[in-house]
């Protein structure tokens, strides 16, 4: 039914972003590996200080050794004090400067006031190279410089001017070198810090799904009356998921985020208080749309996610219900149906496209917008001197990196809401106290198959009583039939009996115990139930048949022949090695009945109980289950909920429920003479 498949995922709602409860539970997984986790986000640390540089160096090598960065010095006793005087160079009687490293718009301020010339020369160390090609070119000498005006560079070969600008390429190559040993050492630095937190990642999902499972298997029966299948497999699977994409993905990177965006903009004020403006009026509304394309995106995901699983369960219910469909002839209406469903889909879809059709352009045309007005600005602060060119290319670089965690930041705060969501899903599992207690010392008496029940009281829901005040007593040995209407309460006591629910009055003993008394599992050995459905577990029939331990070959010889199980495998030709499926592939249910039955002998409880175990008799099993039963029940307390009440005939005798309370007990023979119940039932049988 497409309406049941909401109620899936009405669970995928939106939470909450942050809950310190699920994420004090949380860090308690992460604590076995805090060591790794603090190394990690040392790791970071660096790489951010790293990713950091790099634009930087483009900033150095533009300032100090591509652009020309000698000045004159026109008035050297104006220069100000912290201006070293010894890193003058002196010719004839002109003074000159190496300005590099000295901020622009101090510089700036010193060409205005005519401390030093607007002009800009190149200060090239004398070398033999330098000797060879410095004839052809207005130039002026030291002994250790040679002092070339810009301009007059352009009186040179292209071969020439490299020759002449040998110790800038030189520093190039060296800062070339650095940022090649920067990026390959964040190379190495992040695949050590991507395998560890991976790695820890997938450990802690193991740790959860392994404490899920174990919860599974100790909560009571009544849990899982509560909770449908697909549910619990969607805690252990999506939710499990979802958590480790929140410790390997958000964990350590949020502060590594949030880190770099404050140190680029740090490095960006530092840099250029005026260039800073220009990002810092472009910022909010690349934050704005980020996050608001995330969240649009995400609920968009999810729609599509649902939408998409109501196309798949109405196509699932359209085959295998097809015969019902064609013999009805409903073809009409089910495709109209269907076409519903993929209207409402493609709308999603399309709303999807829309967003990511406006929002993704719409980014990148602000960061274009962006760059340009650095540009303007800077272009616009180079010309008036006060930006240097290697400031505004690495300002555009430096912008384009800010781009990339504010976009991981609206991811993670995505992961971290499915996370938080997924967390206290499976948390509130974990939480979950619904057991049925065990004794602190138990008791375990020999059981050998005597049962008491002493006015028993049970409800379900504690509104209703659903069994009431039941007494009966079966002797070791004694066989019992229940028969009932349907929901008069005969399986709610054998659910009472092997303690999958606990009674709310009255008592029940095994052996002269108080079953609360005694350790549950030791309980559960010593009954063998077979019930109406029977269930095999996927792999060898024999691992079905014998369940606890190494077939000891007679016990597993009798339990084939007692069970019929040994004739009904003759008869099919197969064996014990043969490979069944969870829904019992290739057996019918009455064959699945007998496997069943088989194991039900093997473990050679005391106690037998047959919960309408010959209910889903086939023609080709019928004999032989019927066969069974008798042999089955011999020498065993049992007790035999019956469909049928002819099964019932040969049983010593009988107990009639209704409405969860004891209304006859009997022969067959003595019930069928009263007027009641019993001969209803054995009434409305007989006409069927
Ligand atoms: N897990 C459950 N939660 C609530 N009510 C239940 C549950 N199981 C059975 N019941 C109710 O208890 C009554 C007795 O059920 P049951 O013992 O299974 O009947 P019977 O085996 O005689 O057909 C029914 O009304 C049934 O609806
Ligand atoms: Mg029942």
């Amino acid at each position: 039914m497409p309406g049941e498949t909401h109620s899936y995922f009405e669970e995928d709602k939106v939470g909450k972003v942050y809950d310190s409860t699920i994420m004090r539970w949380l860090l308690s997984y992460i604590k076995p590996y805090w060591k790794i986790v603090a190394l990690n986000f040392l790791l970071l640390l660096l790489l951010t200080g790293f990713n950091l540089v790099l634009p930087y160096i483009y900033k150095i090598g533009i300032d100090r050794y591509i652009s020309p960065t000698g000045k004159e010095v026109l008035q050297a006793e104006e220069m100000p004090e912290r201006f070293n005087k010894s890193t003058f160079i002196r010719s004839d009687n002109r003074i000159f400067m190496d300005l590099s490293g000295i901020k622009e718009s101090t510089k700036g301020g010193l060409e205005n006031r005519g401390v030093i010339s607007r002009n800009n020369y190149y200060l090239i160390k004398k070398s033999d190279g330098v000797k060879q090609v410095i004839k052809e070119v207005n130039h002026l000498e030291t002994d250790d410089f040679c002092i070339v005006l810009t301009t007059d560079m352009k009186e040179l070969s292209f071969s020439e001017r490299l020759q002449l600008r040998r110790g800038a390429l030189a520093g190039i190559k060296k800062l070339a070198l650095i940022y090649l040993a920067l990026i390959f050492s964040i190379f190495i630095l992040s695949f050590i810090q991507v395998y560890q937190i991976q790695l820890i990642g997938q450990k802690i999902s193991y740790n959860i799904r392994e404490n899920l499972i174990k919860q599974y298997t100790s909560l009571a029966y009544n849990f899982f009356q509560k909770n449908p299948v697909g549910r619990l497999v969607t805690r252990v699977s999506n939710d499990v998921a979802a958590l480790s994409e929140f410790f390997s993905e958000v964990l350590v990177y949020i502060g590594s985020q949030i880190l770099t965006i404050i140190g680029i903009l740090g490095v960006m004020l530092f840099m250029s208080p005026r260039l800073f403006l220009v990002v810092l009026a472009i910022l909010p509304l690349v934050i704005y749309l980020t996050f608001v394309f995330r969240i649009k995106a995400r609920t968009i995901y999810r729609n599509i996610r649902k939408k998409l699983a109501i196309i798949n369960s109405h196509i699932s219910e359209s085959i295998s219900g097809i015969s019902v469909i064609q013999s009805f002839v409903q073809e009409d209406r089910k495709e109209a149906e269907f076409a519903l469903i993929n209207d409402d889909y493609y709308g999603t879809t399309f709303k999807m496209v829309k967003v990511f059709g406006i929002f993704r352009p719409m980014i990148s045309l602000i960061r274009s917008l962006g760059i340009a007005a650095l540009i303007w600005f800077g272009g616009k602060g180079i010309i008036s001197g006060i930006i240097s060119f290697g400031t505004l290319v690495a300002f555009i670089s430096y912008l384009e990196r800010l781009f990339q965690p504010i976009r991981e930041l609206s991811e993670q705060f995505n992961i971290m809401q499915s996370a938080m969501a997924a967390g206290e899903r499976i948390y509130k599992i974990l939480q979950n106290d619904d057991r049925i207690p065990n004794p602190v010392v138990a008791s375990n008496p020999k059981i050998r198959g005597d049962i008491e029940f002493e006015n028993v009281w049970f409800s379900y829901d504690g509104n209703e009583w659903t069994l009431r005040d039941i007494s009966f007593r079966i002797e070791r040995g004694e066989k019992v039939g229940i028969v009932g209407y349907t929901g008069s309460g005969k399986t709610t006591i054998i659910k009472l009996l092997l303690r999958l629910y606990d009674l709310n009055r009255g008592l029940i003993k095994v052996g002269g115990v108080d079953i609360r008394d005694m350790d549950k599992r030791y309980l559960r050995k010593h009954i063998a139930t077979v019930s109406q459905e029977p269930f095999l577990f996927s792999g060898a029939l024999r691992k079905n048949v014998n369940l606890w331990r190494k077939p000891e070959k007679d016990a597993l010889d009798r339990a084939l022949f007692v069970s019929n199980l040994n004739k009904a495998m003759d008869r099919k030709n197969i064996s014990l090695d043969l490979t069944v499926t969870e829904e019992g592939g290739g057996l019918s249910t009455g064959e699945k009945q007998l496997v069943t039955f088989a194991r039900s002998l093997i473990s050679d409880s005391p106690i037998l109980i047959l919960d309408e175990a010959t209910a889903n008799i086939d023609p080709e099993t019928e004999w032989l289950i019927q066969e069974a039963l008798f042999k089955m029940i011999e020498g065993k307390t049992s007790l035999i909920i019956a469909h049928r009440l002819a099964t019932l005939k040969q049983i010593d005798s009988l107990m009639v429920i209704h409405k969860g309370e004891i209304v006859g007990r009997g022969t067959h023979k003595e019930l069928i003479k009263e007027e009641g119940i019993y001969r209803t039932l054995y009434k409305l049988q007989e006409i069927a």
